[in-house]
């Protein structure tokens, strides 16, 4: 009887902590990531400890503005375990945001990260969409020093609805979160998502898919 309950504990414990734990527990102090190893580990290898420099859990640059003369007006730069190896295995990284008066950084979903971004300057109209059946869309203005949090593989956006520009700083919960961005992987695909899937799929002619998909 003890023992069923003892294993019925750890069965629970052990379920729960894969419930909890997207990336796993570091197993040592730090894995700084070995680029000139080819070898993957569900992450980098580690670089040998005795070789790691403080320049191995270092970025610099994150002060200086994106360019965001594009077709958003919108620029993303990372701070992943490629840009800082010292992320390797800890389960967190950063970006920072830039975006024109209107810019936008368009729907997309990070597989393996929640994020947690905060305002530095301007004003964003953020939003995610919860999952099926509901689909509830969960939206806010935001201004400087404002904080939201976008639940970990849920489809979300930030709009530029201010008059200058705007910046934020958010955080992820991976070391490298992914994103899928809805048009580009939808309209974007290569090769194509053949057109009589999207057309069914959208509900619209093969005249609109051919339309979006050329744009992609
Ligand atoms: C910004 O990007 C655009 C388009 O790629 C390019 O033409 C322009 O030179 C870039 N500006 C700077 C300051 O790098």
């Amino acid at each position: 009887m003890w023992n069923k309950l003892v294993l019925l504990s750890v069965v629970a414990l052990t379920f729960n902590y894969l419930a909890l734990a997207y990336e796993p527990s570091p197993l040592q102090d730090f894995c700084v990531a070995d680029s000139s190893s080819s070898v993957k580990v569900n992450g980098a290898t580690c670089k040998n400890p005795m070789q790691v420099q403080a320049a191995d859990f270092f970025f610099s640059g994150l002060h200086l503005r994106g360019n965001t003369s594009n077709q958003l007006g919108s620029k993303v730069t990372p701070v992943f375990a490629t840009q800082l190896p010292g992320l390797n295995t800890l389960g967190i990284s950063m970006v920072r945001i830039d975006y024109a008066p209107w810019g936008l950084n368009p729907p997309h979903t990070h597989p393996r990260a929640t994020e947690i971004l905060t305002v530095l300057e301007g004003t964003l109209q953020v939003g995610f969409v919860t999952s099926n059946p509901d689909n509830r869309f969960i939206t806010k203005v935001l201004q400087k020093g404002d904080v939201f949090v976008f639940p970990v593989g849920l489809v979300h956006f930030q709009q530029n609805v201010g008059n200058g520009n705007a910046v934020v700083i958010a955080a992820l919960s991976s070391q490298n979160p992914g994103a899928i961005t809805i048009a580009n992987a939808v309209f974007g695909a290569n090769p194509s998502i053949p057109w009589d899937i999207l057309a069914r799929a959208f509900q619209v002619d093969k005249s609109v898919v051919d339309q979006l998909q050329a744009k992609f």
